[in-house]
C-alpha cells in the first residue's frame, strides 16, 4: 500500500486544485440578495411592537413544508460548526483560506433569506424556531465525528481524520442540501418560496462541485487513502440535522413525502458523486484499496435494499391514510 500523505502534504499537493476551483467558482457564482426573495408586504409587527403575535392559523405551509423548512434552516444556522471543521482542516492560508471565507459568506446568505421569509410570512412559529436554533447551535455539530465508528482503528493505524474526511463529507452534504432545498421549495406551494429555495439549491450545487473536485483530485494523488475517507463518510453518513430538536419526527415526515429519503440519498447524492470519481472503474487501488471498495459496494447494496423496503412501507402507509381520508369524507 502506498504511503499515506499527511495533512500538510495533502494541503500542499492540492493547493493548485483549490486555487483553480476558487477561480472557477468566482466566475460561475451569481451574486444575489436575500431581500429580493422575501415578500415584505406580507409582514406585520409582533405584539412587542404593538402588533399581533404568531398564530398557527397564519401559516400557509402544511406540516411537511414546515418540518422541511425548519430542518433546512436550522442546518444553515449551524454554519459556525461547519466553518470550524472546514477552517481547521483547510487552514486560513492561500486559496484554502480564501475559499473558507467566501463559502462561509455564501452559506450565511441562505440562513438570512430563509429566516426572513419564514418570519415575514409567518410560515412557522418564530418563538419555537428561535428556541430550536439556540439548542442546535449550542450543541454544535461535528460531521467528521460521524466517521468516528472507525476512530480506534484509525488511531491504531496512524490514520488522520482530517482534510479528506472533511471534503468527502461536505461533497455529499452539499448535494444532499441541494436536493432537500429544491424539494422543500416545491412542497411550500408558494412560487416565492420555490424561487428562493431554487436559488439556494443552485449555490449548494456549486459548493458541491468545489468539494467534489478537491476530493476527486485527492483520489488521483492518493487513491487508497481517499477511498478510505470516502467510505468512512458514506457508510456513516448522517444528515447535518442530526441532533436538532424534532429531527427524527421531521426527518420521517420529509422522507415520507419525498423531500429527502433513502432512495434520493442513494441515487441523487451518493451514486452520481462516486460515478464522477470513477470509483468502481478505476484501477489504481492497491489490494487494500480494492478491499475498501468491496466494503463500499456491499454497503451500497444494502442501502438499495433498505431504500426499497422503506418505499414499500411508505406506499402502504400512504395508502392506509388515503383510505382513512376517503372513509371520513363519505
Ligand atoms: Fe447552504
Ligand atoms: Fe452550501
Amino acid at each position: 500500500m502506498a504511503r499515506e500523505l499527511t495533512q500538510i502534504e495533502l494541503l500542499r499537493e492540492l493547493e493548485t486544485v483549490a486555487e483553480d476551483n476558487v477561480n472557477r467558482h468566482l466566475k460561475t457564482a451569481r451574486d444575489w440578495n436575500p431581500h429580493d426573495y422575501v415578500p415584505w408586504d406580507d409582514g406585520q409587527n409582533f405584539a412587542a411592537l404593538g402588533g399581533v403575535d404568531y398564530d398557527p392559523e397564519q401559516s400557509k405551509l402544511d406540516e411537511v413544508a414546515k418540518a422541511a423548512m425548519i430542518t433546512n434552516l436550522l442546518t444553515e444556522d449551524n454554519l459556525p460548526s461547519y466553518h470550524r471543521v472546514i477552517a481547521d482542516n483547510f487552514s486560513m492560508d492561500s486559496a484554502w483560506g480564501h475559499w473558507v471565507g467566501r463559502w462561509t459568506a455564501e452559506e450565511n446568505r441562505h440562513g438570512i433569506a430563509m429566516r426572513d421569509y419564514l418570519v415575514v410570512t409567518r410560515g412557522v412559529d418564530p418563538n419555537a424556531l428561535e428556541e430550536a436554533r439556540m439548542i442546535h447551535m449550542t450543541n454544535g455539530y461535528d460531521p467528521i465525528l460521524a466517521a468516528a465508528d472507525r476512530a480506534d482503528e484509525m488511531l491504531a493505524n496512524g490514520e488522520e481524520i482530517g482534510l479528506l474526511h472533511s471534503v468527502a463529507y461536505v461533497t455529499f452534504q452539499e448535494l444532499a442540501t441541494r436536493v432537500s432545498h429544491r424539494n422543500t421549495g416545491k412542497a411550500c406551494n408558494d412560487p416565492i418560496a420555490d424561487r428562493m429555495l431554487q436559488r439556494i439549491a443552485a449555490d449548494e450545487n456549486l459548493h458541491m462541485i468545489f468539494y467534489r473536485n478537491i476530493c476527486g483530485a485527492g483520489m488521483d494523488i492518493s487513491p487508497d487513502q481517499t477511498l478510505r475517507a470516502v467510505t468512512d463518510i458514506v457508510t456513516n453518513f448522517q444528515m447535518p440535522g442530526a441532533g436538532m430538536p424534532n429531527f427524527r419526527r421531521h426527518g420521517v415526515l420529509m422522507a415520507k413525502h419525498g423531500i429527502y429519503d433513502l432512495r434520493q440519498h442513494l441515487e441523487e447524492v451518493i451514486q452520481p458523486v462516486l460515478r464522477k470519481w470513477n470509483v468502481f472503474e478505476r484501477n489504481d487501488f492497491s489490494p487494500a484499496g480494492e478491499k475498501t471498495r468491496e466494503e463500499l459496494a456491499t454497503f451500497l447494496d444494502q442501502l438499495d435494499k433498505d431504500a426499497t423496503r422503506f418505499e414499500e412501507m411508505r406506499d402502504r402507509a400512504l395508502a392506509r391514510e388515503a383510505a382513512k381520508r376517503e372513509k371520513k369524507a363519505s
